[in-house]
Formats: C-alpha cells, structure tokens, sequence
C-alpha cells in the first residue's frame, strides 16, 4: 500500500466512525489529515503472524502494529478497536470474512469464549513453529542474544495433559450456579463447561459431581465484588504417575453438604478431599482447612523420585512433559561429581532432587514456606542426604547463602516475572561457570538473558518446549558459561 493510500485509509476511518460502518479500502475518501483512531471503530484486518501472549498480528497503513483478538495468520477478519496507543493498536475479532487455510474446527465447544486455550483451531505443528518462532524472536530482538535456537521439543499427549485444574463458581445471566473457567478477559464471568480437553477425564467428572451437589444445596456462589455467597472455587490434582486425585473445594464459611459431597465423589476414588474455608478477598488466602478424606497431598513420580504435594505447592502442571523437561536441564546442567548446585526458585525441590545424585551438594532456595516444607520432605522420601533448603525471596536471601560457599551451577526457574534484579545480581556475583536458565516467560528471559550476557555470561545453548499445547504458554531451557 502506497504513502497515500495510507493515509487515506487512516482518515477514512475517523469519518467512518461516527457511523460506526465498515471500512475497506476501497472506499476510502482522500484527505491530508491523519485520522483517528478510536475505541469501538470497525476495521477489516489481514493477520499475519501470531505474538506471544496468543493474539493475531496486523499492521495498519501507518505502520502500527494492532493485536487481534481471535485472529489466526492468514484470517482476513472484521474487528472492532478496543485500545489505541501511539504505537500499537488493540482489536477484538467481530467476523472471520475470510478464513485461514490453517484454520481447523475445535475440539472444545467453549473456544470462542473460555480464557483457557486460545490456539485450538490451529494444528498442533502449526502451534510448535510459531512457538519456535515467538522463542527465536524474544531471544534475538528482545535480548539482542546471538544463538540459534534448538527446534522446539513438542507434546506427544496434546489432551488431558493437565494434572491440576482451578475452575471457579460464578452465576449465569438467569441466576443459573456455574463452574468452570473465566469468561475470556472477564474476571467475573465464568463459562459454564461441558467438558475441559485438556483436563483429564476424571477431572471433568469430580467437576460435574461437586457442581450437581452446589446447584442441589440451593446456597449461592460466592460474589467477588459483594463479598457475599459461599461457593468459590475447585482445585483438583492428579498425579498422572500414581494416579492419586486431590480435591480441594473453597467456600466462604457456613454449611458444606459433605455427607452429600463424599456420596457424590466416591465413584472417582479421590485419594484426598480437603474442605478450606475463607472469608477473605483473595480467595488464595485461605482461613482454615478441614480434611474430609484422606491425607491432605498426593504423590507424584518423575523418572524414580517421588514427590510429595500439598494443595498450595507449586508443581509443574504438565508431568509427561516436566519428565523431558528436567532430562533438558540435566544434559544443559553437565554436574560433576564435586559440584555444588544451586535451585533457585525451587518449589517443592522438583529439580534438584532429579539431579541430587549427580552432585556433590545441591541447595535450594523458594519463597513460599508450604512448598520448602513439601522439599524437605521430597528429599527425605528420596533418601537424599545431599540437599538442603532455605525459605525466603530470592533476592533477600541469596546473598547471604552464596557468602557460606560458591556454586559451580546454578539453575534458575523464576516466576513469569523473571528475575528480581537484585536476585540477577547476586546471580551474577556467585561466578558460577554455569547458569541453566528455566523459562516459562521468553520476553523476561530474553530481558534478563541480556543483563546476564552483559556481566560476562554467554548463551551456548537454547532449547524451547512446549508444556501447555493448544495455548501460548512456551517454556525454555538457556544454558550460559561465564566467559569473562
Ligand atoms: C516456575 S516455579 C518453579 C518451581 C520449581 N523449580 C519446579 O520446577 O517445580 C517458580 C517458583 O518460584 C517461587 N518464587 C516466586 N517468587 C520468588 C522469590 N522472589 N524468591 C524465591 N522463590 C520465588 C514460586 O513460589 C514457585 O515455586
């Protein structure tokens, strides 16, 4: 498209949107004015390509980049404008006018509204090569980082990889009790399931149990923004492995049916059925908890270690592809009989427990005090004698450990957040030879990958992966030496 024309599509739009009509190209009046755009305009889009965080890419005829809810490269589609900023546009698909080759039926009937996957209707080997692509990209433009990405590490199990669901309790337009996943960019609506792909079977049918039970009570779901009601959410973990079910049901405090929970549950053979109560905002805040069945965690295998998990503890949500996962970090990591390791950020102790009995000592750091718990009792039941645990921020009390003696790897798996920068400095002041960098961010890896390579670190090795198909999530493994 030409300067001009450009610009005359850009105008077009500010006299269309008082009409709130459709613009095309084609229709298109000359002027020298640059329009603009504003909320609610209707445009027609081609998108290109696809960026991380899962929407579709389109470049408008002043060179602004617009991110289109919905879209699919290939997808010429109708959208209405959602935000307008001085370098990007945001767009929310209305119409697909024409429709990618690429484009595939869902499996979900939920896929136009439900947050949860976002790629569905793209082939799963389409899904691996933007993926690939997103990696390359944050690596290289984002961090300015001179590697070629290995090919990226897929899913051989693309359905029912998940072993923990969160679905919330909400209510439909009627007054209907609802259980299920957040309305896309809603965080009060929730889409009521008929079945969730990506969980496994049993998880569909513990969440139909626990549902016909709440409608039965005839007690309401519990209002974010009333604070008032009772039925707030359902967490259920199964560990693929051994096959143990966790079920945690979250209410405000009053009458839980239980005789009527446990009736209706006993056909799924939940290993643990927790009761947790709270009256507070954050339904994450927990007041107090009531075991209704078993003992309170599940176990999970990876490889031949065993790990012990509480309701709260972060573990991996994909274990098939956590056991290629860490098989990754092992061969990136190279550990030497008389090495010592740190795992920073190290949940229930997952990784440095599958690599204890490669090392001479490995220490672990986490934040959260139920998950260093469940490590210390992980390294136990794997009979490690070589590992211990510190709870605190990593940029709190990373100092003061690397002080006690230095590491010669160090394996970093931070939160979406990447890392705090005084944790990356304190990083950095260790010397280890070797970082292994875990990522399920490549835009604050690629960030911090940057800073690492500027204080003497060089990146040998990239691998992504990908845990969570049918969604944008992308992990990745970097391995860097320290060079200067
Ligand atoms: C992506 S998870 C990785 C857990 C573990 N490495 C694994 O593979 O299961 C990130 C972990 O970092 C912890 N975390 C978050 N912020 C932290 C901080 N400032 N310092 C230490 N740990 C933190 C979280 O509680 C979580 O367990």
């Amino acid at each position: 498209m030409t300067v001009k024309k450009a610009v005359d599509l850009l105008a077009a739009l500010a006299l269309n949107q008082a009409q709130g009509s459709l613009l095309t190209p084609s229709d298109t009046p000359a002027t020298d004015k640059p329009p603009k755009l504003r909320k609610r305009d209707l445009v027609e889009l081609n998108v290109d390509s696809l960026a991380y965080g899962g929407r579709g890419v389109s470049t408008l005829p002043d060179g602004r980049i617009v991110f289109v809810q919905r879209g699919l490269p290939g997808d010429r589609v109708s959208a209405s404008i959602t935000k307008v900023k001085s370098s990007f546009v945001e767009a929310k698909t209305e119409n697909v006018l024409q429709v990618s080759p690429d484009r595939i039926p869902a499996e979900c009937p939920h896929t136009d509204d439900c947050g949860g996957c976002s790629w569905q209707e793209l082939p799963y080997q389409e899904q691996l090569r933007w993926k690939e692509q997103q990696f390359a990209d944050s690596l290289g433009r984002i961090g300015g980082i001179d590697i070629e990405p290995e090919p990226i590490i897929g899913a051989d199990d693309i359905w029912a990889y998940r072993n923990k669901m969160e679905f919330s309790f909400g209510d439909g337009p009627d007054g209907d009790l609802r259980l299920g996943l957040h309305r896309r960019g809603s965080y009060w609506q929730i889409v009521p399931l008929e079945y969730c792909h990506i969980s496994p079977k049993r998880m569909n049918e513990v969440r139909s149990a626990v549902l016909q039970v709440a409608v039965d009570s005839g007690l309401p779901p519990y209002h974010n923004r009333r604070h008032e009601g009772f039925w707030r959410q359902l967490t259920i973990r199964e560990a693929h492995n051994t096959g143990d079910l966790l079920i945690n049901i979250v209410t405000a405090s009053g009458d839980l049916p239980k005789e009527e929970l446990l009736e209706a549950l006993a056909p799924v053979g939940a290993s643990t059925i927790l009761w947790s109560i709270t009256d507070q905002q954050s339904s994450t805040r927990i007041d107090s908890v009531e075991t209704l069945t078993g003992d309170g965690f599940i176990e999970e295998t990876l490889s031949t270690r065993r790990f012990r998990i509480s309701p709260t503890s972060f573990f991996q949500t994909n274990t098939r592809m956590t056991e290629v996962l860490y098989k990754t970090i092992r061969e990136a990591a190279e550990i030497k009989p008389t090495d010592r390791v740190l795992d920073l950020y190290c949940g229930t102790g997952s990784i440095g427990i599958s690599l204890a009995d490669k090392a001479r000592e490995v220490f672990g750091i986490e934040l959260v005090e139920g998950s260093v718990e469940d490590a210390r009792l992980n390294s136990r039941l794997n009979e490690l004698e070589n590992i211990e645990f510190a709870c605190g921020a990593a940029e709190a009390v990373l100092e003061e450990h690397h002080s006690s003696g230095g590491f010669d790897v160090v394996i970093v798996d931070p939160p979406r957040s990447g890392l705090h920068p005084k944790a990356l400095k304190d990083i950095v002041s260790t010397r280890a030879p070797r970082i292994v960098y875990v990522s399920c961010n490549p835009t604050t890896l690629a960030r911090d990958l940057a800073e690492l390579v500027l204080a003497g670190y060089s990146a040998v090795r990239a691998v992504p992966l990908d845990l969570f198909p049918h969604t944008y999530h992308l992990e990745g493994v970097v391995t860097l030496d320290l060079v200067t």
